[in-house]
């Protein structure tokens, strides 16, 4: 697995991968809080993203009270989860729930095998993850978390399911290497398994 160099011909270059290519997963912020304007600009965009059925599955708990993050990282980011600890000096928590529905999950997975509200609450978070990028902000999507404990926490019904957790704030690092990502040429494909073109 290689980096991609960032000109590769095919690709037309514009401002929307110039941001993409930007990102990157950042787990150091400055002790700084993070306007509440900015971070309901986030929501907006993930509010407007599709979803299957247009179910809308997706509900955002924001934690910015530096506390109530001490409070909620000793909780659920302990145990087997501890590696995750460094979330806890992360100006702003956000905890993306799926609100179970039955059409889309049960239907969704016993006919078709797929867990729509995942890609639903994926499609979302990487809104919002991309809008916090172009409003100079940095992220890190979490997956490694007690969602039990998250659920219980914040208080919010069983039928809302800890999906993932994003970290948020401004960055205190810059880290200039992008992590490997796959060729081009190993992830597309058209019109046939086999063929180039
Ligand atoms: C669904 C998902 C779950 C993730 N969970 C964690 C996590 O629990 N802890 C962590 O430090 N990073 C986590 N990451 C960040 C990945 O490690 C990171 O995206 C990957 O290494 C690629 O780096 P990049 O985002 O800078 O391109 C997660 C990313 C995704 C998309």
């Amino acid at each position: 697995m290689t980096n991609q160099p960032d000109h590769v011909s095919g690709i037309i270059e514009n401002e929307f991968l110039k941001l993409v290519k930007n990102r990157r997963s950042i787990r150091r912020f400055l002790p700084q809080s993070v306007e509440r304007e900015k971070i309901i600009t986030c929501i907006e965009a993930a509010r407007l993203s599709p979803s299957a059925e247009n179910v809308q599955p997706w509900r955002f708990m924001v934690l910015d009270d530096p506390e109530k993050i001490q409070a909620f990282s000793q909780d659920v980011f302990s145990g087997i989860y501890r590696f995750t600890r460094w979330a806890e000096k992360s100006p702003v928590i956000i905890v993306i729930f799926a609100e179970l529905d039955w059409l889309a999950n049960r239907v969704g997975k016993e006919i078709q095998g797929t867990q729509y509200f995942l890609l639903d609450v994926g499609i979302a978070g990487e809104h919002l993850v991309l809008q916090a990028e172009q409003l100079g902000l940095a992220s890190c999507w979490i997956g490694w978390f007690n969602a039990r404990k998250a659920r219980k926490f914040l208080g919010v019904p069983r039928r809302w399911k800890a999906a993932a957790i994003l970290a948020l704030g401004y960055p205190q690092q810059h880290i200039k290497e992008r992590r490997p990502k796959k060729k081009l040429e190993e992830i597309l494909f058209f019109n046939s398994y086999n063929s180039k073109k």
